[in-house]
């Protein structure tokens, strides 16, 4: 599959087209962001990391019957997927609460969230990507009702299968965020599952080993998401 022209730049990743219609290709770059863009870095190897960390974690998820738009790794920093039609919301299951669900409610990080609380928000740079309700998303025609209800049962699945996985590592999975877009009119488990885009804890010691540690200025980032992999038996 010949990698063609860039159709997209993201924060981290950029698209490509290649010369069939119905795949693109995910380039992990080492560009690091939080805050709406407004803190920026590049991490050495970060890119490599995550891509590899992310095919690991969709192909665990695509064994466990999860729709998902991975294909291969095509190299270090490339993956193959298929082309979704994506849609605009964020998907975010809790198991924990920490982050922006702290700020909003008042509540004290670390608390069990039983049963685990799912959000939406909806992608917006220019609004900050506000928190919307399940009304928002069908009223204003972001998604079909049948496709929402998939997406929810989807990220609670996903939530299910990857806790039990980091567990395993001696990690507690505190919450994610997963996008879904439709190919041939099937939900899909889009974008990526990288220590970006969701929070890891060490389970005895409950130290931070993902995104918060860049949002935080804690250091060693990198570092951090290549001892999640490596306890979850990622090779990089
Ligand atoms: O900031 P907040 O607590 O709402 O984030 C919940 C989860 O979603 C975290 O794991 C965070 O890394 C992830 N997230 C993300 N991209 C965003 C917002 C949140 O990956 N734009």
């Amino acid at each position: 599959m010949e990698k063609r022209e860039l159709l997209y730049s993201g924060k981290a990743k950029s698209v490509y087209t290649t010369d069939d219609p119905d795949y693109m290709v995910l380039e992990f770059r080492n560009d690091t962001s939080a805050f709406d863009g407004k803190k920026v870095e590049q991490l050495d190897r970060k890119g490599m990391v995550n891509n590899k960390f992310n095919a690991y974690i969709m192909t665990k998820l695509a064994e466990a019957g999860i729709p998902t738009h991975f294909e291969r790794l095509l190299s270090d920093t490339d993956a193959l997927v298929k082309r979704l039609d994506m849609i605009p919301l964020e998907c975010v299951v809790r198991n924990i609460a920490a982050g922006s669900l702290c700020r909003r409610l008042g509540v004290e990080e670390g608390i069990d969230l039983v049963p685990p609380t799912f959000e939406l928000f909806l992608k917006n740079d220019a609004l900050g990507d506000p928190m919307v309700n399940e009304y928002h998303a069908r009223s204003f025609g972001w998604v079909e009702d049948q496709h929402l209800a998939r997406m929810k049962e989807l990220t609670f699945k996903v939530n299910d299968v990857l806790k039990q996985i980091f567990l395993e590592g001696g990690l507690l999975l505190v919450d994610s965020k997963l996008e879904f877009g439709l190919f041939k009119g099937e939900v899909v488990l889009g974008d990526e599952f990288s220590p970006d885009g969701c929070r890891l804890w060490d389970k005895d010691s409950r130290e931070k080993l993902d995104k918060d540690r860049f949002r935080q200025g804690l250091g060693g980032v990198v570092e951090a998401y290549e001892e999640v992999g490596r306890r979850i038996g990622v090779t990089f």
